[in-house]
């Protein structure tokens, strides 16, 4: 006798009634970049389709991406002005805390993160202090609270450090529950390596660093003990969500990390993932869309219950017309 799997694939209507992975708009965190300036919508061009907003255009993208269904973004800030600590970061009227306060005032319901980091608003572009030529990891934490109060106090549901910086997730918890932000949540970058990926994503928030690189505190690529390691430290400091980044070539690190852990977790499709993509799929090498879904399939299916993606809105679409 033949053992027939080929049988549970006859027809779609089967293959969709013993799928095992199931993809929802419920899953997506859609991130999204501010600037200074009025009415402003300016591409990216290493990452087609998405924009650099001013404060005051962000809610109405904001308002559409709440009516396709996806209900939370992560917002990331271009100041105006750079400098050795990153002061703007923590600006009451800084471009981040302006944009919270106008996607909260439109679109009341929608859950809004902030990413909270240095490496836009420094001038040498490094995610902390500098002391020595070495990123001060105690000196940074400092700095980091500060930028996530001053983002909770704007509206911010949950601020998402992604410094790599030790500590960070139990300061930021202390700071925010001493100025009385106790339902404030953290979602913790927490297992975030050194990547190539993020190419496009330091073009787009003008965050490079102008000298040498940040492997100092990003992790090792080879490294998968540590990762668990990282998760347990951050969960244990207070994070409520933890983040791995990024994602498609660390599947096996969102399967881990999701076995260790008890609090849901997320994965970051990150810039250079989906730069990759939109290229191959514009010089017609492959079915962008289908090849859009199977990716954002695999990251669930690696374990992840939440994806931050760029293709949030398109896929969207795509399960928004799957549905009718
Ligand atoms: C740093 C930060 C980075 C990303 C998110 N937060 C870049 C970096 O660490 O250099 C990358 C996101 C992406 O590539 O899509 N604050």
């Amino acid at each position: 006798m033949i053992i027939r799997p080929r049988r549970l694939r006859k027809t779609k209507t089967l293959r969709e009634m013993v799928r095992e992975t199931s993809l929802s708009i419920k899953d997506f965190i859609y991130p999204l970049f501010v600037k200074y300036g009025k009415g402003l919508k300016d591409p990216i061009v290493s990452m087609p389709g998405q924009y650099q907003f001013s404060a005051d255009a962000i809610a109405k993208e904001a308002a559409d991406i709440w009516g396709l269904g996806i209900p939370s973004v992560i917002l990331f800030g271009i100041p105006q002005k750079k400098d050795a600590l990153g002061s703007e970061s923590w600006a009451a009227e800084g471009v981040v805390q302006r944009a919270v306060a106008a996607i909260k005032e439109k679109v009341p319901g929608m859950v809004v993160m902030t990413d909270v980091c240095l490496c836009e608003y420094t001038d040498h572009g490094h995610c902390g202090a500098i002391k020595d030529g070495r990123v001060d990891n105690d000196e940074t934490l400092e700095l980091l609270a500060r930028q996530a109060v001053s983002h909770v106090r704007a509206g911010a549901d949950f601020v998402a450090p992604s410094d790599m910086m030790d500590g960070r997730v139990g300061a930021i918890r202390a700071a925010l529950d001493r100025e009385g932000f106790t339902e404030a949540g953290i979602l913790s970058y927490a297992v975030k390596y050194a990547s190539a990926f993020y190419g496009p994503f330091r073009e787009a928030a003008d965050s490079a660093p102008q000298f040498g690189d940040r492997a100092g505190y990003q992790m090792d690529p080879p490294n998968a003990l540590e990762a668990i390691k990282e998760a347990i430290l951050d969960i244990e400091e207070g994070a409520d969500m933890i983040m791995v980044k990024p994602a498609l070539p660390y599947l096996d690190i969102i399967r881990r990390v999701r076995e260790e852990s008890l609090i849901p977790v997320a994965a970051y499709n990150v810039s250079g993932e989906y730069a990759m993509l939109k290229a191959a799929a514009e010089k017609g090498w492959l079915d962008g869309e289908r090849a859009m879904m199977e990716v954002l399939t695999s990251i669930k299916r690696a374990g992840a219950d939440l994806i931050l993606t760029y293709f949030a809105k398109e896929a969207a679409l795509i399960l928004n017309k799957n549905r009718m």
